[in-house]
Order: structure tokens, then C-alpha cells, then sequence
């Protein structure tokens, strides 16, 4: 077991009815609010109503960066650091999934980046410690972003998506009732998301992080639990606030505690998927994993005991054959994915092979994935590929 430092600044704020909190958490940081948010599903729920009420109430300036796209652009970012500074913004309320919290962690720190480019920002090891105060209000389970210090910005010109270090929320607001509304298709790629941040760090060489891989078996066997009950009752509280409780813990570092990393080899294949074709992140998790198993099963046959470990002890499969477990493993996970309606191969999604090369060389640049469970190498990531068309 490896050393490890425990350091999560965020306050977690969990529970129905937790928005009785705003006004006490956000007034030790100023009344110039910039409050952030997506196309517009905040309001449908009436969660805009409520968060304005309560600002005004509280004699907020309030000003607002609506618009927030999935797959957040950098031109969001540089919209949102102008409001911060043209408006003297204390602290920004963030209020949606991971696309609106991750653009307000970018802008948060960049209003301090010295330089004119904030794409170069996003793009480097930036090395800018202070940021705005964020407070957010989540309401998707799925990217853990309410309950960690990265973000995710796109830059659709240079078919680029890049994860950076920004800032963590001084706290959140996780109330499983805002995620009532959200779509079949966006539970089921939200925890297709949670599942993958745990199979990133659970399929390492690390093999005495004992209380690391309960945690992760646990979120695992939590989701596959709740995820069908949250698509056929969409308002099933007991189902939502349990997604919503594994989205904040699966990407938090902890189910990683004392282990070798890994490089998150999937979410590297992901991330140049959506920089190309902006697809839905979960989606595009979902229909890697399995391939990504079944390849590194073949290239490094001496790995199954991680997947016998995950077969007996997520999936309750028995036997005495470890390929054989290993590889019923991997089709109880595929069968789940499309059980919950997640499309499950690239051509349905409209893309094709052109571009896998250059993806493959994109995912593989930082070097990290020599270190993953299995290496990758760049042929290893196109034969993936295709294997998910
Ligand atoms: O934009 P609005 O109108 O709000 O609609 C959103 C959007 O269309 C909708 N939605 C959100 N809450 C809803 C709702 N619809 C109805 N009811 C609600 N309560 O859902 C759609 C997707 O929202 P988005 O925020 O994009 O989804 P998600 O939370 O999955 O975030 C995805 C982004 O996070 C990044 C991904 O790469 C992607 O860019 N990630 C961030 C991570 C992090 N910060 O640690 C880690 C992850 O691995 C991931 O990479
Ligand atoms: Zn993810």
C-alpha cells in the first residue's frame, strides 16, 4: 500500500432540501455573485426560481453566464472570466452538472492567469493556486466535479479536450431531487461516468489497497443497484440520492488511496472522442470499457486476477476458470450498459475510423498510459477503437 495525503477542502452539503443552506454558506465571501448555468434545464425544474429568490432576498448583486454548453467551450470560460472582472465578482454559484461546474472552476482560476491566453491555461501546467470562492448546486450524478479540483474545457477549433487541475468548491449542495428531471439517456451516461472513475483506479498493479478496493466495489455494486430503479421511477429518492452519493465519492481520489496510478486510460480515449465528435462522456465511456478489458485481457493474460476479484466480488460470479470469469465479467457490464438503453457501439453514434490514428496519438501524448494497468501503446488504442464501431 502506497503513501497517500487525504486533503478535500469541499463542504458537502447532502440531502433534500439542503438549498436552506445558500445564504450561510455564500455570505462569507461577498455579495457580487455570478451565478452560472446550462441551456436551461434549471429552469424547467424551477431550481432558478428558488436560487434567485433566495439571492435577491438576500441583497445579492447577481450577474449571470447562462448557456453553458455539455463538453464546455473555452469561449464560455473567457465569457465568464470577463463578468468576473468588468463586474468585481466575489464568488460564483455554479448551479447544474459537471459541464457548468467545470467552466466555473476554469473561470474561477482564470481570472487570476496572468497571461492573454486562457486556452493556454487550460492547456498547461498553469500553476495559478489562487481562484475565486465557487459554491455549487449539483444537480447530475455523474463527473464528481462538485467533490474534486478538475475540470474539463473543449476547444472545438483544435479538436482538443483537455482535463487541468483548477480549483475545488468550497462547497456543495448535492439535493437528489433536482436529478428527477434528468433524462434516461444522461442517468445512464452519468453512471456509466461514476462506474468508469472507479474502474480507473480499481484495475491497477497495486494488489494490498484493501479499504481503496471495497470502497470501489462498493460504489460499483451501488450503482448497478440503483441505476435501473432510477430509470423506471425517475423520482425514486432512495435511488437518486444513493448515485448521487457514489458520483461525489467514485472521482474524489479516495476509492485510489495507496494505489499505483494508472493514467485512466479510458477517459484519455474518451475525452479525444468527444473532442472530435462531442459526444456525451459517459456514452462514450460505456462503449470503451468493455473493449478496453477485453483487450488488455488478451494482450496480458496474467491480469485476469483483477478481473476474477471484480467478477466474484461486484458481479457474484463463481468458478474456478479465470478467463472464464474474467471474460463473463466483462459481459455482465456490456449487458448492463445496454439494458440501460446506452447506445453501444460508434456507428450509431455516426463516426467512423478517419480520424483514429490522430486520437489514438492524441490520448497516448502525456505518456501516461505506459504506466496503466496494461501499457497502451498507440496501436493498442486504435485496434480499441475499432473494435467499438
Ligand atoms: O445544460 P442544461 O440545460 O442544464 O442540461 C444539461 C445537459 O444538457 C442536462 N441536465 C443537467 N442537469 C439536469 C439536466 N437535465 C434535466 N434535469 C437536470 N437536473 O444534462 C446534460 C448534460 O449535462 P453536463 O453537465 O454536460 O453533464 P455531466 O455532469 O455528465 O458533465 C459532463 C462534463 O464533465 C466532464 C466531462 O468530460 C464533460 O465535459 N468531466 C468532468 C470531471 C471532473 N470535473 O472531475 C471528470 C469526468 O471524468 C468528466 O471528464
Ligand atoms: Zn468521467
Amino acid at each position: 500500500m502506497l503513501n497517500y495525503i487525504h486533503d478535500i477542502p469541499t463542504k458537502l452539503y447532502f440531502g433534500e432540501g439542503q438549498i436552506r443552506h445558500l445564504d450561510e454558506i455564500l455570505r462569507p465571501f461577498g455579495t457580487n455573485v455570478l451565478l452560472t448555468y446550462g441551456g436551461g434545464s434549471i429552469k424547467k425544474i424551477g431550481l432558478y426560481d428558488k436560487v434567485t429568490d433566495i439571492l435577491n432576498k438576500g441583497g445579492y448583486a447577481v450577474t449571470e453566464l447562462s448557456g453553458i454548453e455539455p463538453n464546455p467551450r473555452i469561449e464560455s470560460v473567457e465569457e465568464g472570466v470577463r463578468l468576473c472582472k468588468e463586474n468585481n465578482i466575489d464568488v460564483i454559484l455554479a448551479v447544474g452538472g459537471g459541464s457548468t461546474i467545470d467552466c466555473s472552476k476554469a473561470i474561477a482560476t482564470g481570472v487570476y492567469y496572468e497571461g492573454d491566453d486562457l486556452w493556454q491555461m487550460v492547456a498547461s501546467r498553469h500553476g495559478v493556486l489562487k481562484a475565486l470562492p465557487l459554491v455549487d448546486i449539483l444537480t447530475l450524478s455523474a463527473t464528481g466535479s462538485e467533490y474534486d479540483g478538475g475540470g474539463v474545457i473543449t476547444n472545438l477549433k483544435t479538436n482538443e479536450k483537455l482535463g487541468n487541475m483548477y480549483t475545488y468548491p468550497s462547497a456543495s449542495i448535492c439535493d437528489p431531487t433536482y436529478t428527477y428531471s434528468v433524462s434516461k439517456y444522461q442517468t445512464a451516461a452519468g453512471t456509466a461516468d461514476i462506474m468508469s472513475h472507479i474502474f480507473e483506479g480499481y484495475f491497477s498493479r497495486t494488489e494490498d489497497s484493501e479499504l481503496s478496493d471495497s470502497i470501489a466495489e462498493g460504489v460499483l455494486k451501488t450503482a448497478i443497484k440503483y441505476l435501473p430503479v432510477a430509470l423506471e421511477q425517475p423520482d425514486n429518492y432512495t435511488a437518486r440520492a444513493n448515485l448521487m452519493a457514489v458520483s461525489s465519492v467514485a472521482c474524489s481520489g479516495i476509492p485510489e488511496y495507496g494505489k499505483q496510478g494508472t493514467g485512466w486510460p479510458c477517459h484519455a480515449m474518451e475525452h479525444e472522442l468527444s473532442a472530435y465528435y462531442d459526444i456525451t462522456h459517459g456514452v462514450g465511456l460505456a462503449i470503451l470499457t468493455p473493449r478496453w478489458m477485453r483487450l488488455i485481457l488478451k494482450k496480458d493474460p496474467s491480469c485476469a486476477w483483477r478481473f476474477v476479484r471484480f467478477a466474484k466480488n461486484v458481479w457474484g460470479l463463481e468458478g474456478d476458470d479465470d478467463q472464464a470469469l474474467a471474460q463473463a465479467a466483462i459481459e455482465a457490464l456490456e449487458r448492463f450498459f445496454k439494458e440501460a438503453g446506452i447506445p453501444m457501439n460508434l456507428t450509431e453514434l455516426k463516426i467512423d475510423e478517419e480520424h483514429f490514428e490522430e486520437m489514438a496519438a492524441h490520448a497516448n501524448s502525456g505518456g501516461y498510459l505506459k504506466d496503466a494497468f496494461v501499457p497502451l501503446t498507440n496501436e493498442d488504442i486504435v485496434e480499441i477503437y475499432k473494435a467499438c464501431l
